[in-house]
């Protein structure tokens, strides 16, 4: 092992009941199977610890439901566990959501962000050299490109709606903590995430999800949006890298180099579900509606600084992963099911219902 080795030490995931969360839990825990992995979730709409079922039997492995935004939760945690590194997925992470109500947004994104750091930052006082922080991001606080382009680290902010402003103002929160108080942070910033045990509301999922209720799929205006696409275990690979190697203060862009237009994406995953025989003539289910108000057009991660100063690439190409992806959709229908029945089942029925 190269770089940091927190193999052995005491590692606090939050949001790990989320996507992505989960998605590195079940990654860590492999790798480092004697570090101690504590999941602090508050177990939102999106949070769902059957997730987590494959993990739970390991020794290791703990889940504490709390808010990162409580201080009193946070405290409690700290006051339990000599936490050594901190990975914050924990986040409201949904534009669409973001658009009808901010607040949940400012309080988890910006405030939960904010009183972790804070916290920890206190904890830590005496032994900052040996701690960590990563604070997952996103390609989204960089703004829209053009038809061409990549987001470098370098780009300038600039968010358009208030899921990604509310990521950047905690990536901005992050980095004046590492000049304030040398509060030792590392920011990862990655492209459109996809695989198992994603929730249905994002685009990858919904489709699939539609597709198997015969119900429409919706494109938001023409299609022709832009997103590039990293199958999870690449981006969990990233982020373990990170650890061990991001350097204190630095901001690291992670890509899929699978850029595709959300009407071609949608296309594939009509095909992949034909071709299984779950519905024939998937892409008669797709229906152009109302677009996303400030519907960002293009977004693309330039990986240049990954790939020389981690030595990190993606090594799953979106047509292979896509499709074990559908298939885990396929197999794990209890799974959605159950996420439709609970309180996601209103807004599914408000966005998606039968029109
Ligand atoms: P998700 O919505 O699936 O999961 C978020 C998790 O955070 C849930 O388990 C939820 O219960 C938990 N949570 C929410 N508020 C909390 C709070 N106040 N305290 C504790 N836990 C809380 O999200 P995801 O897609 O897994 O994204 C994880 C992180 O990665 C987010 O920070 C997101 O901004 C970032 N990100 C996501 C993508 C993507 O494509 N999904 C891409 C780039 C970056
Ligand atoms: P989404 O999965 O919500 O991720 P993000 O907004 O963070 O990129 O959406 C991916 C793309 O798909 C985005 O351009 C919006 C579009 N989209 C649709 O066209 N229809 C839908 O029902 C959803 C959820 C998204």
């Amino acid at each position: 092992m190269t770089g940091r080795d927190f193999s052995n030490s005491i590692i606090l995931v939050t949001g790990g009941a989320g996507f992505i969360g989960s998605n590195f839990i079940y990654y860590i825990t492999e790798l480092y199977p004697d570090a101690a992995v504590i999941n602090f979730d508050k177990l939102t709409y999106a949070g769902n610890i059957e997730n987590l079922d494959g993990v739970k039997a390991h020794k290791h492995y703990r889940f504490i439901r709390g808010d990162i935004s409580s201080k009193k939760d946070v405290e409690n945690l700290f006051d339990k566990f000599d936490i050594d590194c901190i990975i914050n997925f924990a986040a409201e992470s949904h534009v669409d959501r973001s658009i009808i109500d901010v607040g949940p947004f400012i309080d988890t994104n910006i405030g939960g962000t904010a009183n972790l750091m804070g916290i920890a930052r206190t904890r830590w006082a005496n032994n900052l050299g040996n701690k960590l922080f990563i604070h997952i991001s996103t390609d989204e606080v960089y703004g829209a490109l053009g038809k061409t382009g990549k987001f470098t680290e370098n780009t300038p902010l600039a968010p358009r709606n208030p899921y990604s402003s509310s990521k950047a103002a905690a990536d901005m929160m992050a980095l004046s903590f590492v000049n304030t108080y040398n509060f030792p942070v590392v920011i990862t910033r990655c492209s459109n995430n996809y695989g198992k045990y994603q929730f249905p509301e994002k685009l990858i999922p919904l489709t699939i999800i539609n597709i198997l209720n015969n119900r429409d799929i919706p494109i938001y205006g023409d299609g022709m949006q832009i997103r590039d696409w990293i199958y999870v275990d690449d981006h969990c690979e990233g982020i373990e890298i990170a650890m061990r190697k991001g350097r204190i203060g630095e901001v690291y862009n992670f890509g899929g180099e699978s850029e595709i237009y959300n009407i071609d994406l949608v296309g594939k995953i009509c095909r992949l579900c034909d071709e299984a025989g779950v519905s024939s003539n998937s892409a008669r289910l797709i229906k152009h509606v109302t677009d996303r108000p400030g519907h960002d057009r293009h977004y693309a991660m330039d990986i240049g600084k990954v790939s020389k100063d981690l030595g990190w690439s993606p090594k799953y190409k979106l047509d292979d992963a896509l499709k074990e992806t559908v298939n885990w959709y396929l197999k794990n229908k209890t799974w959605w099911t159950k996420l439709l029945n609970r309180e996601y089942k209103d807004y599914y029925e408000k966005q998606y219902g039968d029109r």
